[in-house]
């Protein structure tokens, strides 16, 4: 192959290798038929396939060609089962080749930094993490089809508000321990065939021209070996993209842009070389797809909604229930809102499915119980009806049980613009009071695509978040509050008190030009963590209408040592209730002996089902990135020495087994005349070179151990001592310059 594009290569004219570089059309690349080089076609998106045929955009609003729509990002994540998802992609992948589509654009696995992101519905999770796990399982389904996919949107796109030009301002440890990692994750384990980048600046520099981030951390760091393309628009000098390792515009700029890649070949401010390279990529990109001229296979779309219907059922989470659920069949049931009848269950933009069938709850639960229906609140306004609301009420209080359905409207979130609150439509939120003033068994299905408050929940008996759960969500809304299916959805964002809480509260959106990452690394539970705050509901969390016992957890180690790179864990896990049922272990890594570390990370989860009284062993390897921080001084990534503690339970804020192992350092340290006595002490080095200039100072009297500086010593001096950097030795520990340059060599390479 890589014979037969070299020849293709050598034979494209400059201006055929140029044109490559940016599509047709909307969703084509160009084809060169005089050396038989197809068109190929890509097409979003990240949860049921938007092909459009006719009229094209990039924002949802024309026709498609009919496809089932499956639950979006923010439910699939919270799933934590990667089968699912790897299933989830293998359809999506055999309906694209159907379809004749080359490549998928998707996943969409930004960060969730603010709930307030307009397009939170569609990405994964606010950890990095999970979202990597699940992005790369998806993109292992799909590609296992010979269809392509686009991991996007490459990288810290994390906000719709001025999403075309605004500067992220965020450090590079927060890029690699937070924004980088779902990228990271997919490339390393799933190699996407290709990246999308983002509108976005980081640090001033637009994503598609950032040589640093496409050419040095996404292909020499992380070995990804496809082609960039850029998000729909997205670019802005064609040839410093070229440069900085872009090969695809999308959609194209009308030729201009093809025209001034040639021109600056021809006044040799391009090398050729460079246009060479992106070409190679694509053709090999390009090559990459099903045969153009095989039949397209056959898919069938009632088994695909039945495939949604279950995926729906697994990405529902169970927030309370105090006892009504599930619902006794037979029972009389007040269902009311507007969603029960036309559910909200996909968002707006370039991810928007022509659905195939939506079931509603309504109508799938009619054969289960006697349902008197009620509207109760218009799905699309905020103003309460009085009327409507006294239906409801008195609907309510006859029943045996009141299920609203409640959610945010369209208008509320969607691509393109950023939601300004997490409140629902005051009309609901007064009539769901309403109803459980005069009904105790009050259920509240919600169908949103992120976070809302919840202003009544102490006043309900039970909660559903179904997220947007996709065209079977009628169905899957049956089987769960009827109990066919045990919920074991859990969260993958944090539901916070209020908005005021949220880590970026006073950095969303910024200034219209720039975005300062203020929380740094704190983004989430990182951040709800540290501070100790209260949240509606944590990260990890879920119920199950069974109860699940955490027992037995055991290492295989205690050190994390130059011979030993991986530990294994093992815990029990039985399910004490009565029920099967699916639980999600969590396993969180938890430094204790840094500061300005997050308190803990997720770093292993499994999805278990169970049968009532089964247990089951659940294992867990972790590597030692699982323990790693970035350093930024080092550009590296290093292992601290010191405790962590691994606790594993089923949520963040639930961990009941506990161990501790302990690490050695690893990686580089910086060391210059900067470092402080404190970190040369807890090196372990110059122990004694250290007692002395303590004692000329007066600090210790217990010299040749390191001790000194502790034992017998006023608290003041020791921390002065310990916080003095080595050039101040000169004035304060009587050592010259060159004392402490010979220092420092023999610790940096002694
Ligand atoms: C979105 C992408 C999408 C593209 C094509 C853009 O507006 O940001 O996620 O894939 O349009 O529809």
């Amino acid at each position: 192959m890589e014979l037969e594009i070299e020849k293709i290569l050598s034979q494209m004219t400059l201006e055929e290798k140029a044109s490559l570089c940016s599509g047709a059309d909307f969703w084509h690349t160009k084809a060169i038929e005089r050396l038989g080089l197809p068109a190929v076609m890509v097409t979003d998106g990240p949860h049921g396939l938007r092909k459009q045929e006719g009229e094209s955009d990039h924002l949802g609003l024309n026709e498609s060609v009919r496809a089932v729509c499956y639950p979006s990002g923010a439910g699939l994540a919270s799933s934590f089962d990667t089968n699912l998802i790897r299933q989830l992609g293998e359809v999506l992948g055999e309906t694209a080749a159907g379809e004749g589509v080359h490549t998928l654009l998707g996943p969409a696995v930004n960060i969730k930094r603010s709930p307030l992101c307009g397009r939170n519905f569609e990405y994964l999770s606010e950890d990095p993490w999970l979202a990597g796990e699940m992005a790369a399982a998806y993109v292992q389904g799909v590609q296992s089809r010979g269809v392509g996919t686009s991991v996007k949107h490459f990288a810290a796109n994390n906000q719709e508000s001025n999403r075309m030009s605004v500067s992220a301002e965020v450090s590079e440890r927060a890029l690699r321990e937070v924004y980088l990692v779902p990228f990271e994750k997919t490339v390393r384990q799933a190699q996407p065939w290709t990246v999308m980048c983002a509108y976005n600046r980081i640090n001033g520099t637009y994503c598609c021209e950032n040589e640093w981030l496409l050419d040095q951390v996404l292909r020499e760091e992380w070995g990804f070996d496809g082609i960039v393309m850029t998000d729909w628009g997205a670019m802005n000098d064609r040839c410093r993209a070229l440069k900085a390792g872009l090969e695809l515009e999308m959609p194209a700029s009308g030729g201009e842009n093809d025209k001034r890649i040639v021109e600056r070949v021809k006044n040799g401010l391009l090398d050729e070389a460079v246009l060479d390279e992106a070409v190679r990529r694509l053709l090999r990109w390009i090559a990459r797809g099903n045969d153009p001229k095989a039949p397209a296979p056959t898919y069938d779309r009632q088994a695909q909604h039945e495939f949604a219907r279950q995926a729906a059922g697994q990405t529902a989470v169970l927030l309370k229930n105090e006892g009504v659920l599930p619902l006794k069949q037979g029972a009389s049931l007040a269902f009311i809102g507007g969603f029960a009848k036309k559910p909200r269950y996909q968002g707006g933009g370039s991810s928007h499915i022509n659905s195939v069938k939506v079931t509603n709850a309504l109508e799938s639960c009619a054969s289960l119980a006697r349902i008197r229906y009620a509207e109760g609140f218009s799905v699309d306004s905020d103003q309460a009806d009085g009327e409507k609301l006294q239906e409801a009420v008195a609907a309510a209080r006859e029943a045996e049980c009141a299920v609203i359905f409640a959610g945010l409207p369209d208008a509320y979130e969607s691509e393109g613009y950023d939601r300004t609150h997490l409140e629902l439509p005051a009309c609901q939120n007064e009539l769901i009071e309403a109803v459980a003033a005069v009904q105790p068994n009050t259920v509240v299905v919600l169908h949103n695509g992120s976070p809302i408050t919840m202003p009544w929940l102490d006043k309900v008996a039970a909660v559903l978040e179904m997220y947007l759960g996709g065209e079977a969500v009628g169905e899957a809304e049956a089987d769960l509050l009827f109990g066919a299916v045990n919920p074991s959805g859990r969260l993958a964002e944090t539901f916070p008190l209020r908005l005021e809480d949220t880590p970026s509260f006073l950095n969303f959106p910024g200034n219209g030009k720039r975005v300062f990452y203020g929380e740094d690394v704190y983004v989430g539970y990182r951040w709800y963590d540290a501070r100790k705050m209260e949240v509606f509901f944590p990260f990890g969390y879920g119920l199950s209408y069974t109860s699940f016992a955490y027992t037995d957890i055991a290492l295989d180690c205690d050190r994390l040592d130059a011979q030993k790179k991986e530990i294994t864990v093992k815990v029990k896990v039985k399910n004490t209730g009565a029920r099967s049922g699916r639980e999600v272990v969590q396993l969180y890594v938890r430094p204790q002996d840094h500061t300005d570390r997050p308190v803990q990370e997720l770093k292993g989860f499994a999805k278990v089902e169970l049968a009532p009284g089964e247990e089951r062993e659940v294992l867990f390897h972790l590597d030692c990135r699982s323990f790693e921080l970035y350093d930024e001084r080092l550009h590296k990534w290093i292992l601290p020495a010191g405790k962590y503690e691994i606790g594993v339970g089923p949520h963040s804020r639930s961990l009941p087994l506990r161990a501790v192992i302990e690490a050695e350092w690893r990686g580089s340290r910086l060391i210059d005349d900067t470092t402080t006595l404190g970190e040369v002490l807890d090196s372990g080095r110059h122990v004694a070179a250290i007692d002395a200039v303590a004692k000329a100072l007066g600090v210790s009297d217990d010299a040749g151990t390191g001790e000194g500086l502790g034992a017998g010593t006023d608290q003041m001096m020791r921390e002065l001592m310990r916080g003095l950097p080595l050039r101040r030795l000169v004035t304060f520990g009587g050592m010259t310059h060159e004392q402490i340059q010979d220092m420092i060599v023999d610790l940096v390479f002694g």
